[in-house]
């Protein structure tokens, strides 16, 4: 595709992927996507924002060259590092040979290990600017959005924020702005869901720094540029990365897979053990409840208790998926508890508790395992160990 200009002297000179259908391993895209980058022309100054994935380097060198000669780009801004952004640096620089690189001052270890060589970049720390004659580029320090070299970048007096992947989605539609194309709110939350879920807090700061600029555009690096309705896209990400508020009472949620309704048991009495000091506890059978569904409660809850059967030496697979999905999610310091029956074996609580410890959560007592039908001990223990949950999140027991 050509380039856009889409301000006086700003253009989009990026490429679209309508292809993928996997992006990065884990995300699904199944509208596509693209890798949005970004000519600024000022008075004295020529910049370019952000590259794209190096299969598509020779359609981001035409686009450039349409407008201008390579080798007369000033600077190249990488507001960060990640390969589908800045995997064709190597080539590109052969291109722009008078180019100067800036990046996050973090961000420079990262380009070394890209360029395996050292490019002396221009370094961010703080709220430096460039000017480029008649207009100037503002940073702004967004670190772990999604990486820690993140930084947005803002040009005065446009008023054109460029806020790396804040703000994007994996959605391809060559009409580019997002007064042109069609709704895309589902992408667009998604995109939030797996890429800045993980970095709530960081979200909040960053949208509080950017809450005083005069804000007419956002080009972010995949899917559509925001020029209509920019605040109700800013306030989605606000929700969303605000906390739920805490109730009263703190929360487990027990999560179990099981064959013959042992395990079962045991979540039940792990279930009452909680719930008999008041505390709330929900019951969730893995293979009825799609944990996706699920996780802004998890988010929400004070403790985890998850049960597996064994099979193979191992856990079941809806357990592995639940398990996975919570690396999303800041569990931190989460309480969290393992059990589950077996027949001759029984890894799958061990697993399961290690799982958690990866997580940081804060697992409670030794790993619950009840042979095939739990006796009226296991069921004692399980009961206990709900109690010791409560205890270990604050709950007050009645
Ligand atoms: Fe689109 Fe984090 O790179």
């Amino acid at each position: 595709m050509l380039p856009v200009e889409i301000a006086p002297q700003v253009n989009w000179v990026g490429t679209l992927d309508p292809q993928i259908r996997v992006f990065d391993v884990i995300m699904a895209a199944p509208r596509g996507t693209t890798y949005n980058s970004y000519l600024i022309q000022g008075e004295e100054k020529t910049v370019l924002v952000e590259l794209v994935k190096p299969a598509f380097a020779q359609d981001l060198i035409h686009n450039v060259s349409r407008i201008v000669d390579p080798a007369d780009l000033d600077y190249i801004i990488l507001n960060h590092t990640e390969p589908d952004h800045s995997g064709c640096l190597n080539g590109f620089l052969e291109e722009a040979t008078g180019a100067r690189v800036v990046c996050a001052k973090n961000a420079k270890r990262f380009v070394e290990a890209l360029l395996n060589r050292d490019i002396s970049p221009m370094l961010i720390e703080g709220n430096e600017e460039i000017d480029l004659g008649g207009r100037k580029l503002r940073f702004i320090s967004a670190p772990f959005l999604h990486w820690p070299d993140t930084m947005f970048t803002y040009l005065e007096p446009d008023g054109i924020l460029f806020p790396c992947d804040f703000l994007g989605a994996h959605y391809c539609d060559d009409r580019l702005f997002n007064d042109l194309v069609a709704d895309y709110s589902r992408e667009f939350a998604y995109y939030f869901d797996v890429i800045m879920r993980p970095f709530k807090s960081y979200a909040l700061q960053a949208l509080d720094k950017i809450a005083g600029l005069d804000i007419k555009m956002i080009c972010p690096s995949h899917g559509p540029i925001l020029r209509r309705d920019l605040a109700s896209y800013i306030q989605r990400y606000r929700d969303w990365a605000s906390l739920p508020e805490q109730g009263a009472d703190k929360h487990l949620i027990v999560f179990y897979a099981s064959s013959y309704g042992n395990t079962a048991r045991m979540a039940e009495s792990i279930a009452l053990g909680a719930q008999e000091t008041g505390m709330k506890v929900s019951l969730l059978d893995l293979s009825a409840v799609d944990p996706g569904q699920a996780i802004d409660q998890i988010e929400a809850a004070d403790a985890l208790a998850v049960g597996s059967l064994t099979i193979n030496g191992d856990a079941v697979k809806p357990v592995w998926d639940l398990l996975s999905s919570l690396a999303t999610l800041n569990l931190r310091g989460k309480v969290g508890a393992a059990f589950g029956s077996f027949a001759w074996s029984g890894e799958a609580p061990k697993f399961i508790a290690q799982r958690m410890t990866d997580l940081k959560m804060k697992v409670v007592g030794e790993p619950l395992r009840a042979n095939l039908t739990p006796t009226g001990d296991d069921l004692a223990a399980c009961r206990d160990l709900g109690r010791h949950i409560a205890e270990a999140v604050g709950q007050n027991t009645k």
